[in-house]
């Protein structure tokens, strides 16, 4: 297998492994970004919700890399979704990370409120000005996705969903997949609860890698499927990126995927009804 560090996804060249930057603030956040893109991270997920992107613009011009080498999103958040707030707060963002654009602007959670149609026609519009050159959604789930795709025709980039060994994102990854767009896994090493299964460091000892590893590869060898694991220490960032040199056989897939029972790590009063996990184990390839 020809082992890529990229994904080509609408006919973009995506990064499969960024880094997620949630609670990396202040000078140690900014120093932990810093470390990452030395290290070969390209890609960068921050949120107005972070309250980082100030640090994340620093961070990647103390690196010294062309802006272009780096793939930015950013998210604003379900409460700001009116097209006049969508315009206010991406030009908010852009002023405190210091660019002119982002790579992808997501919808970070869905509306109850703001009428969908109106919310994606206002992202379509920062995409026209330039301010971003992808759109996308975040925590959105098959019927969210059929309204969005189906009813709003929005030209969607990725869908980023909590998906780890013990949550199965089958449904929604198999939608995506007919649409071509691209699942960026959130909470991809389960906030370290990796590490207490038995399964995933059984399979790390077969290839001198960590539970933690097992699972990022895991997630990238799925057709459409990236990750966005965070850390603060710069050797836990080392290992996360280190996982282009083994390959999981298809048994040690469907291990992995056996393992989901519908663990959430991030289920809020304001989250959608999720679609039920499904306990395949193809991740619904079409
Ligand atoms: N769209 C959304 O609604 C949404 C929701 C949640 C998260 N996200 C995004 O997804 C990113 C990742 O999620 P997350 O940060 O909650 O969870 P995560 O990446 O699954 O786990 C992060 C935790 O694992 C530890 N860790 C990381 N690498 C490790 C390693 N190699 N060995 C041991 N421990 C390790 C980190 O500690 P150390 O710092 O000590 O390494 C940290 O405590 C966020 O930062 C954010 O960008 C998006």
């Amino acid at each position: 297998m020809t082992q890529t560090t990229t994904r080509t996804i609408k006919g973009e060249t995506v990064p499969v492994l960024g880094l997620g930057t949630f609670g990396l603030t202040g000078p140690e956040g900014e120093n932990a970004i810093r470390s990452a893109i030395d290290l070969g991270y390209r890609q960068i997920d921050t949120a107005i919700r972070y309250g980082n992107e100030t640090e994340v613009g620093r961070a990647i011009r103390a690196s010294g890399l062309p802006r272009s080498e780096l793939f930015v999103t950013c998210k604003i958040w379900f409460d700001d979704l009116a097209p006049d707030m969508v315009a206010r707060r991406t030009g908010e963002s852009l002023d405190r990370l210091g660019f002119d654009f982002v790579d992808l602007l997501l919808i970070h959670w869905p509306s109850s409120d703001t009428p969908m149609g109106e919310t994606l026609a206002a992202f379509a519009e920062e995409r026209a000005k330039g301010r971003t050159r992808l759109i996308g959604v975040s925590n959105f789930t098959c019927a969210l996705l059929d309204e969005a795709l189906d009813v709003h025709k929005a030209d969607l980039f990725c869908n980023q969903v909590e998906y780890h060994p013990f949550l199965s994102q089958a449904k929604v990854l198999a939608k995506m997949r007919r649409w071509g767009m691209l699942l960026n896994a959130y909470q991809p090493i389960a906030r370290g609860k990796v590490f207490d299964s038995e399964v995933l460091n059984a399979i790390g000892r077969q290839y001198a890698k960590s539970p933690a590893q097992v699972a990022l590869r895991w997630l990238i060898q799925q057709e459409n499927v990236g990750a966005i694991p965070r850390s603060s220490r710069p050797e836990n960032l080392r290992a996360n990126i280190d996982v282009f040199d083994f390959e999981l056989t298809p048994a040690e897939m469907a291990a992995v995927h056996g393992l989901a029972s519908g663990r959430r790590f991030s289920d809020f009063d304001w989250a959608p009804a999720w679609d039920e996990p499904m306990p395949s184990h193809e991740g619904g390839r079409p």
